[in-house]
């Protein structure tokens, strides 16, 4: 993988006159040039407003926002492109579902039900929806290991779950969900599936027929693609019964001041002009990852994870937080005695970039009595020196507050 790094040009930029290692991975990716270019290009040969013009750049530029629409249609597996509704990104989408979805159907004493590693997006918006319609919010309690409680989730599941709302892969942790079996137990109960993909889409191939999910959400930006643009997978019968959630133009079928009537879907969720390049342009980055195949990505990226795990494991005074069973590329961990900020200083400053704190996940923070960890996250452009570039710095970062580490 290597030799993909090369597609990256922010890569070759130093910080503080070191080479860049960059394993903040999860908080964004960086983007290839054929991503870089497809934006541009958009703006310099195609750029038109869509779905309204009678001339030719509208139409043109119709059809590569619409083949950018298909493209997350296959990339997904999802059955129809009509299935797809463009979104700024997983939090737009899940507070789409929230208050499309759950405003028309929700009624007091109804539970959603979450995990105790969501991200502060799969939480937020359900508390909200909560407030609105008396619905309670429950949450699957989680391991030491960062696992779900073993029979919690389905002790917690029962005739008023209307949803469960669960990370595929969580950002804070790297745990690796049991999906498809979470979706066949829910069904069983009459409940719907959100899947919050961010933390996935990137690092393991994604099919929403297999898993069996009523709704998928993810962000273009962690997928290589630009900020701003993501997408939302819900089934066709469920969009189509769905009210909107916002109004404005290209929502709608007719408007006169008595009575509007809406557009299908998934115009009647895209209110306003959307990000037309970043759609095109996160298409760009789905022919990147598909290109450089994602089954090879997550086997590289699982060889850096086993390699800085047994690496940071060595160092006298870590504790790594997330060791599931199944986990994706991120490393979370503490080291006695600095604090994860000062950590993310001392290794920024030998050009290592990780993030460091709650991750936007607090309740995980909260269940293991920290204030946040330091988090080193993978991708595909990272190599063997990046690994290296952060255990030294840890130990930098020990000899600094401790003298040298105790061997
Ligand atoms: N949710 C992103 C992260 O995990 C921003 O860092």
């Amino acid at each position: 993988m290597r030799q993909h790094a090369a597609d990256f040009p922010i890569l070759d930029r130093p910080v503080h006159g070191r080479r860049l290692a960059y394993l903040d991975n999860a908080a964004t990716t960086h983007k290839p040039e054929a991503v870089i270019e497809a934006e541009r290009r958009f703006y310099r040969e195609s750029n038109a407003n869509i779905h309204r013009g009678v001339h030719w750049l509208s139409q043109h530029a119709t059809d590569l926002y619409e083949a950018a629409r298909d493209r997350v249609r296959s990339f997904l597996n999802a059955q129809r492109a009509d299935e797809i509704v463009f979104t700024r990104g997983t939090t737009e989408a899940i507070n789409l579902v929230a208050f499309s979805w759950g405003r028309a159907n929700l009624q007091p004493g109804d539970e959603i039900l979450v995990t105790g590693m969501e991200h502060h997006s799969n939480i937020v918006p359900w508390q909200l929806l909560c407030a609105q319609t008396g619905a309670l919010l429950r949450h699957v309690p989680i391991t030491e290991r960062g696992e779900l409680e073993p029979g919690a989730f389905e002790s917690l599941l029962g005739p008023r779950t209307r949803l469960v709302a669960v990370v595929h892969v969580s950002n804070a942790l790297g745990t690796v969900n049991p999906v498809a079996d979470i979706v066949r137990k829910a069904h069983a109960v009459g409940a719907l599936v959100l899947v919050d993909g961010a933390q996935a889409v990137a690092h393991e191939r994604v099919d929403v027929r297999a898993l069996g999910c009523d709704f998928y959400v993810f962000s273009g930006h962690k997928l290589y693609g630009p900020t701003g643009i993501g997408a939302l997978y819900a089934r066709r019968e469920l969009l189509a019964a769905m009210p909107p959630w916002q109004g404005g133009g290209d929502m709608i079928l007719t408007v006169s001041f008595e009575r509007s009537t809406w557009a299908e879907p998934p115009a009647r969720f895209e209110a306003g002009t959307p990000n037309v390049a970043g759609a095109v342009a996160l298409g760009a980055a789905i022919d990147y990852v598909e290109q450089v195949g994602l089954e090879r990505i997550a086997a590289h990226e699982q060889a850096l994870l086993a390699q800085a795990t047994a690496q940071m494991q060595r160092l006298p005074g870590v504790r790594i937080y997330g060791t599931a069973a199944r986990k994706s590329g991120i490393l979370s961990f503490t080291v006695q005695g600095i604090h994860p900020h000062d950590l993310g200083t001392i290794l920024d400053s030998e050009g290592v970039a990780i993030r460091a704190g709650h991750h936007c996940a607090m309740p995980v923070m909260t269940r293991f009595g920290i204030p946040g960890t330091a988090r080193a996250s993978f991708a595909l452009y990272n190599v063997e020196e990046d690994v290296a570039a952060l255990v030294a710095g840890v130990r930098k970062a020990q000899r600094l507050f401790h003298g040298e580490p105790v061997r």
